[in-house]
């Protein structure tokens, strides 16, 4: 898909309105890591940060707050994380709309960022609403887009805000659809894809693409338990697993572990969205342990997404040890499937 990039344009004397996700795990909110969310949007406030006179407001959701404040989820609590990660000053204003952005942007110093609240404070967010889109664009002359994992939603940040401000994609939402684009449509052979987690009827159409274009896609995880269930039926090139560890089924047992390790050994890409099972709770972290070093120690251009599979990485400290990492929990799995999402849709170029 051909999306206005923001490389090319004059952003001379712009007001950037930036949107990114830094819908960050509760648990890692504060923490003084590197949070990769935050990190990946560095090569776009560079690219912008070099034209005289910029200003940039980062504006993003956090959590589910159903269009009405509360102070957990407000962008505040992120300040640290994110001054840490971009090494930037940034002055966070407790608004997303309305003069006191207007004079929070007026008297930003040069270089220094400005955080807005977040933007699902407002009901008109997840609305698409266009009329809160205009009073959040107000303030700025461009809106540029580096929130790929957001991308799924058609939101008033997403969306609606387009027609109404010269948009762009960031560079990480153009390196997100260059790489998982590489993996769809032109992956080396054999490609596998390593499929698990929760929810199977929102992983199935990620299964069946997966079926139609790769070599082999293998199941764990609490959906392959569900597909067991509810008797869903897959041609011969999707495995699920042959056994699990304990009568709960909370891990795949070593039989699969063996199987799927040696499937991805010969593997030249692998595809690794959702853990093999309850990994979070030992012993069953053992499935998903084991697979990720078979991933690791293999030769495969890897391609990983997925909150919890990013976590996993993390805590092996191998986020690095990948191809690439997309940020993408739910819009990975819709851009792969095949989906149009409309955060891009309204990027294209015409
Ligand atoms: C995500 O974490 O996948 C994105 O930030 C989107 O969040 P949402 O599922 O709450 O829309």
């Amino acid at each position: 898909m051909d999306i206005r990039s923001i490389q090319g344009i004059d952003f001379t004397n712009a007001r950037v309105c930036l949107r990114v996700d830094f819908n960050i795990e509760r648990t890692s909110i504060g923490n003084t890591e590197e949070h990769y969310r935050v990190a990946v949007v560095k090569d776009t406030l560079e690219y912008l940060s070099q034209f005289e006179g910029v200003k940039i407001a980062l504006l993003t959701h956090l959590g589910r707050p159903d269009g009405a404040p509360n102070t957990e989820d407000s962008t505040e609590t992120l300040l640290a994380t994110i001054k840490q990660t971009l090494e930037r000053e940034i002055v966070f204003v407790p608004a997303v709309i309305g003069p006191e952005v207007v004079d929070a942007l007026n008297a930003l110093p040069d270089k220094t960022l400005l955080l807005l609240e977040n933007v699902r404070f407002d009901a008109g967010e997840e609305k698409n609403d266009i009329a809160f889109a205009a009073k959040l664009t107000e303030p700025f002359t461009h809106y540029v887009n580096d929130a790929f994992s957001v991308c799924h939603r058609a939101h008033a940040s997403t969306v609606a805000v387009t027609h109404l401000l010269p948009s762009y994609a960031g560079l990480q939402v153009l390196r997100e659809l260059r790489e998982l684009d590489s993996v769809r449509f032109t992956p080396d052979r054999p490609a596998v894809a390593l499929i698990g987690g929760a929810k199977i009827e929102t992983k199935l159409p990620l299964i069946q693409a997966f079926e139609r274009n790769y070599d082999c896609v293998l199941v764990g995880g609490r959906i392959a338990n569900e597909a067991i269930d509810q008797k869903i039926e897959f041609g011969p090139k999707v495995l699920l697993p042959k056994d699990f560890n304990g009568e709960e089924r909370f891990d795949i047992g070593p039989t699969t572990i063996a199987y799927f390790g040696q499937i991805l050994k010969m593997a030249k890409t692998i595809v690794w969205n959702g853990p093999m099972g309850k990994f979070e709770e030992k012993p069953y972290n053992i499935g998903t342990d084991v697979l990720m070093q078979a991933i690791l120690d293999s030769n495969a251009y890897v391609v990983v997404g997925g909150g919890e599979s990013l976590s996993v990485l993390e805590q092996a400290n191998a986020l690095s040890r990948v191809s690439f990492v997309s940020t993408g929990g739910g819009a990975m799995l819709s851009y792969l499937s095949g989906e149009d999402m409309p955060g891009l849709m309204a990027l294209r170029t015409e």
